[in-house]
């Protein structure tokens, strides 16, 4: 029971399948309540149930994580409802894949604006009400992608390993309020994002999985796994840390 007595905030939380859900579900397994949020309310509407059935208290906010405002109305009712908040997982995100010289100005900065400065925003506004109530956890979704280059990832490889670097950067200008930042980078998972990417690469499951060392894709939980240890006081002497969860993608 790690998250006994505290509330988690997770964006991009509304697909059954995706990493985001699969934090909050190992979260709320372990005690702790959830405030979900992303675009699809749909989505969030019945995630909110799936925790219901199981006595799991969440609350659902419609957050468009490029909104400063948004993030504002966020915080507000997540502490309107819960009193207080001592999780963040900046989960959402998109993937704008091409070649650069396809790509064109319009889907770089969306790319920078949902997988980057929305991490920022996030970040700024949550480390204020950390430190206020002394302390918190923070952990950023980045990628294997923000490791290492990939091709057709310009914009995907580059909103990821801003993630990576700035988590550095705030853990160093936080640990000393016990606020810890970490990343986490997700290998190729099995979620709606990667069934996208995957057709869009006309790509197979398994030419994809015979490149991982470990001999397959990741399923959504292992990485809820990594993040909420990252987020657990089992993590208290972690920060600026990069954790990578790719099934050894990266090690070759
Ligand atoms: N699946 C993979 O193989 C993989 C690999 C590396 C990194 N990641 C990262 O993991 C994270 C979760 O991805 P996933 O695979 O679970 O995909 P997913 O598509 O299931 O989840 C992403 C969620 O983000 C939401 N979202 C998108 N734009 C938003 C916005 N502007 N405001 C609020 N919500 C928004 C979507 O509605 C969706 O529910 C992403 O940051 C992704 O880049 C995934």
């Amino acid at each position: 029971m790690r998250f006994a007595g505290k509330t988690v905030l997770v964006t991009g939380a509304a697909s059954a399948r995706g990493i985001g859900f699969a934090t909050a579900k190992r979260v709320s397994e372990e005690g702790g309540k959830l405030i979900l949020t992303d675009l699809d309310e749909d989505g969030l509407a019945a995630r909110v149930a799936d925790l219901a059935a199981f006595g799991v208290e969440a609350l659902s906010v419609r957050h468009n994580v490029t909104d400063a405002r948004d993030w504002d109305a966020v915080l507000a009712e997540g502490i309107n409802r819960f009193g207080r908040i001592d999780g963040l997982v900046n989960n959402a995100g998109i993937t704008i894949l091409a070649r650069v010289e396809d790509l064109d100005p319009i889907q770089w900065h969306r790319q920078i604006e949902v997988n980057l400065t929305s991490v920022y925003l996030g970040c700024r506004l949550l480390i204020a009400h950390f430190r206020d109530r002394g302390g918190g956890a923070i952990v950023n979704v980045s990628s294997a992608a923000g490791l290492v280059g990939m091709r057709r990832c310009t914009a995907y490889s580059a909103s990821k390993g801003g993630v990576r670097l700035m988590t550095k950067t705030l853990a160093l200008e936080c640990g000393p309020d016990n606020i810890r930042v970490n990343s986490v980078h997700p290998g190729v998972t099995e979620t709606d994002m990667q069934k996208v990417a995957r057709a869009d690469a006309s790509g197979d499951s398994k030419a994809t999985a015979a490149a991982v060392p470990l001999g397959r894709t990741a399923e959504p939980y292992e990485l809820g796994a990594a993040i909420a240890f990252l987020l657990s006081d089992d993590a208290s002497y972690i920060t600026g840390t990069e954790l990578i969860v790719d099934g050894g993608l990266t090690a070759q």
